[in-house]
């Protein structure tokens, strides 16, 4: 395998900038972007809402877990994972196994800003989300801090942005073994 076609998985809390980061490296590199949520709902057939409402979490969890081992191609892709997949046990050592792992950040009052006012976030669907946000956050912050290489997507342009992950990227996939 050559190393610099390793793929790059962005994992991160919800509303962290995973997707858009993403989207953007993957036309800059000419790579094929996945949204992991978009996938498994392409595949369900349903949004992500619906199958949280219809089949539970653990049942996403799983469809989570089979698309990172058997759902894509291992190479040349951009992978924008959903918040909590690399939360799953064993999850960060497959996802170390298959290509290299950065972790968007952003400050809990971002965050806050970025997810308070959308729609298909079921786990946000509470009464206070405001509180649920911050007791998420709290809970898996620490684990998203042992990911990997954290990059700030708060207060600083997309291109920038962008420019910094593909550095960390190229450095990490040119030590990358399989
Ligand atoms: C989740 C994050 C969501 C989506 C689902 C659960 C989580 O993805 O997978 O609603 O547990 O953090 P985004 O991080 O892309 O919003």
């Amino acid at each position: 395998m050559n190393s610099v076609a390793v793929n790059l998985y962005l994992v991160g809390f919800m509303g962290t900038g995973k997707s858009t980061v993403g989207r953007l490296l993957a036309k800059q590199m000419g790579w094929q972007f996945l949204d992991s949520d978009h996938e498994i709902e392409r595949v369900q057939g349903k949004a992500v809402s619906k199958i949280f409402a219809e089949d539970g979490e653990p049942k996403f969890r799983a469809m989570e877990r089979e698309f990172i081992e058997n759902g894509h191609p291992l190479s040349g892709c951009v992978v924008s994972c959903g918040g909590g997949l690399v939360v799953q046990p064993g999850m960060l050592e497959l996802l170390r196994g298959r290509g290299v792992v950065i972790c968007m950040h952003a400050p809990i009052e971002t965050v806050l800003q970025r997810t308070m006012h959308t729609h298909h976030r079921p786990l946000f669907e509470v009464e206070d989300r405001e509180k649920r946000v911050r007791e998420l956050y709290a809970q898996r912050e620490e684990l998203y801090r042992r990911t990997g290489t954290l990059i700030l997507t708060d207060k600083r342009p997309l291109r920038e942005i962008a420019a910094h992950v593909l550095r960390v990227y190229r450095m990490e996939a040119a030590g990358f073994k399989k």
